[in-house]
């Protein structure tokens, strides 16, 4: 089966890690992002990817070549400008070789998904459908597109991010078209599936199906989700066919240095060249290749960029730390927090009662 990746996004809720590599690219797990996507879609039968590119898109042929590494044959499509979800669906389609009738995967390349895609192919295919969508449930659906079905099945509306949720049911990034539904898409134009494809496809009373599930899914577009993506694969809690080794509470990248006086758990991942120091507390973290958090340090939750230093006593919590930046001794971020690359914050002595 052919499939066509989305990986054209700017990742702009991920900045600054996306400033210089697009999301799908960014190291999670010890490999990039899309590894993990890859290893799973040739697990259920995927051979051929068509990757539907337009920011840094030369990137990903560097990343990934002709494929044939990962056991799949890859080819690279790109939006001069880009064309939004279905324009660049549409414009990827130019490369499949499959005929009108055949199914086509289409996958959101931001998605840890443990979905069983066969049965989600098997449904859409036994059932003639126009388009099967993986639906999964989450808490609060307001951030995704909704997506009501009847008793058979069938998605009855698809709501995308409306304030007023009829359902936890959710658009979970994977999809099934029939080939010559997405040729009916137009070309060349700047087209969203969510907010005109999947809608005008069901008021046309085309067969639109939901193939719902409770196995494990994550999007891993905001920096939160990101490092808890990064650690549930660590962890084993998603698994993937693409980890570089062995893991345990975390995981040490070739040349990482850790000290063992240090305390890392939560499924880290600790870069390559990375130094931990002694007496630092790391846990469920993503620190990428040549950074130091030196001794004494605290980091929870947080990414710290390539080549970036945490100096002693420094806290991070939540916080997003771009490549080569400098946190010095003393500083607490919390919360989201997120420092630009290259940018040094300066020391901050701790203040005792006695100083005031
Ligand atoms: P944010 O800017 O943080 O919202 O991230 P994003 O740019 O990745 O957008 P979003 O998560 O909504 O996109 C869903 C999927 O579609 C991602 O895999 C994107 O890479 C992809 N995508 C979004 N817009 C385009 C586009 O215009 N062209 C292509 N080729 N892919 C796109």
């Amino acid at each position: 089966m052919e499939a066509i990746l989305l990986v054209g996004g700017q990742g702009t809720r991920l900045r600054p890690l996306t400033l210089n590599t697009p999301k799908p690219l960014l190291p999670t797990a010890g490999v990039p992002f899309l590894a993990h996507q890859l290893a799973r879609a040739r697990s259920f039968g995927v051979r051929r990817i068509v990757f539907a590119t337009s920011y840094r898109a030369s990137m990903f042929a560097e990343a990934f070549g002709d494929g044939s590494a990962f056991g799949l044959s890859l080819e690279y499509m790109t939006e001069e400008t880009p064309l939004g979800t279905g324009g660049a669906i549409r414009n990827a389609a130019q490369a499949l070789t499959c005929g009108p009738d055949a199914p086509v995967l289409v996958l959101n390349g931001d998605i840890l998904s443990g979905h069983d895609i066969t049965e989600q192919v098997a449904l859409h295919v036994s059932r003639g459908a126009a388009l099967t969508l993986h639906l999964t449930e989450v808490d609060d659906p307001t951030r995704f597109g909704c997506v009501p079905t009847d008793e058979d099945g069938r998605v009855t509306a698809f709501l995308e991010k409306t304030p007023n949720p009829v359902t936890n049911r959710i658009n979970a990034g994977c999809y099934v078209f029939t080939r010559s539904a997405i040729d009916a898409i137009p070309a060349g134009q700047v087209v969203s599936v969510e907010r005109e494809t999947f809608p005008g496809m069901i008021d046309a009373g085309e067969l639109v199906l939901g193939y719902a599930d409770r196995s494990y899914w994550l999007d891993v577009g905001t920096p939160a989700a990101f490092v808890q993506g990064s650690c549930d694969l660590v962890l084993g809690r998603m698994p993937s066919g693409a980890l570089p080794g062995p893991c345990g509470e975390f995981l040490a990248l070739p040349e990482a240095r850790v000290s063992p006086r240090a305390k890392i758990s939560g499924g880290t991942v600790v870069g390559p060249r990375a130094v931990v120091g002694a007496d630092a507390v790391v846990r469920g973290s993503v620190l990428d290749a040549d950074c130091v958090i030196e001794s004494g340090a605290t980091v929870a939750g947080s990414v710290v960029g390539a080549g970036a230093r945490v100096s002693s006593g420094a806290v991070l919590r939540d916080a997003v730390i771009g490549d080569r930046a400098v946190i010095g001794a003393g500083n607490e971020l919390l919360a989201g927090a997120r420092v630009w690359p290259g940018v040094t914050l300066p020391p901050r002595a701790v203040r005792f009662s006695s100083d005031v």
